[in-house]
């Protein structure tokens, strides 16, 4: 009797095992196959974002960049800020240079970000003005020509207009894969700076909400042609 249950008691702990191991193997195929087509989602969103933003005429962007333009203005973030860094558009971004225009120069500092010349990965930000000469760096984007002592930590910033490929009402970035921003800009979930990371785009470019992965840096506002997007969550910041 003895040995039929423990016989029993053998067979029940060889098919749990058998059960567990057959259906964790399948949830731990799930999960991978998630993680997979969550990335392959996001190359295919990076993809199909650019082809399109490539293919807007000049007129289009021109036009879209002073609408824009007039919905950053009314931010108060902006009316505040002495520090500004823009970026150099790259296949058909939005266009945030015509704020280098004489009438807000006067009041404001404006950056372009450059490669960090040792921390891999990350940016630093060079003050730039229309006559300043500047240089393609390695990816072709061009940098503005300053002795390294000019060069600005990211935290000095007040504001920084970031580019994006696509983003979503949560404040959510997905940008061109590179983790530049996310990186540079890391130091804005443990301290207290006041620098903010405000997105610019085309209204198109926003998408249903986004997976956040742990090291995404969320935007705190987002300006697009058609609208301002405050991310609320990430306001308190
Ligand atoms: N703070 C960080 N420390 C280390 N690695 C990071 C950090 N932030 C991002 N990365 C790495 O960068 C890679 C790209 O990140 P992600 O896909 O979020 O890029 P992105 O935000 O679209 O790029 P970018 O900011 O350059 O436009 C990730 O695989 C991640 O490993
Ligand atoms: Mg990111």
């Amino acid at each position: 009797m003895n040995c039929r249950v423990h016989g029993l008691d053998l067979a029940t702990v060889f098919w749990s095992t058998f059960l567990l191991t057959f259906l964790y193997g399948i949830d731990a195929k799930i999960m991978s196959r998630s993680v997979t087509t969550d990335e392959l989602t996001r190359q295919a969103l990076r993809r199909t974002t650019r082809q399109w933003r490539c293919k807007l005429t000049p007129q289009y962007q021109q036009q879209a960049a002073h609408h824009w333009m007039q919905h950053l203005l009314q931010l108060p973030e902006w009316i505040a800020s002495h520090h500004v860094a823009l970026y150099w558009p790259q296949q058909g971004e939005m266009n945030p240079l015509d704020l280098l225009s004489a009438a807000f120069s006067k009041t404001k500092r404006f950056y372009l970000p450059v490669l960090h010349p040792w921390k891999v990965g990350h940016l630093l930000f060079t003050p730039y003005d229309i006559n300043t000469p500047t240089v393609l760096n390695r990816f072709g984007i061009p940098e503005p020509i300053s002795p390294l002592r000019n060069r600005l930590p990211p935290w000095c910033l007040d504001l920084v207009i970031t580019p994006l490929v696509c983003f979503d009402e949560q404040g959510t970035r997905l940008g061109m894969g590179g983790g530049y921003y996310d990186r540079t800009f890391a130091f804005i979930r443990r301290s207290l700076h006041k620098t903010k990371l405000i997105g610019a785009a085309y209204e198109a470019q926003k998408v249903a909400p986004l997976i956040t992965n742990t090291w995404d840096i969320p935007l705190h506002s987002v300006i697009t042609d058609q609208k301002i997007y405050r991310c609320r969550q990430n306001q308190k910041r």
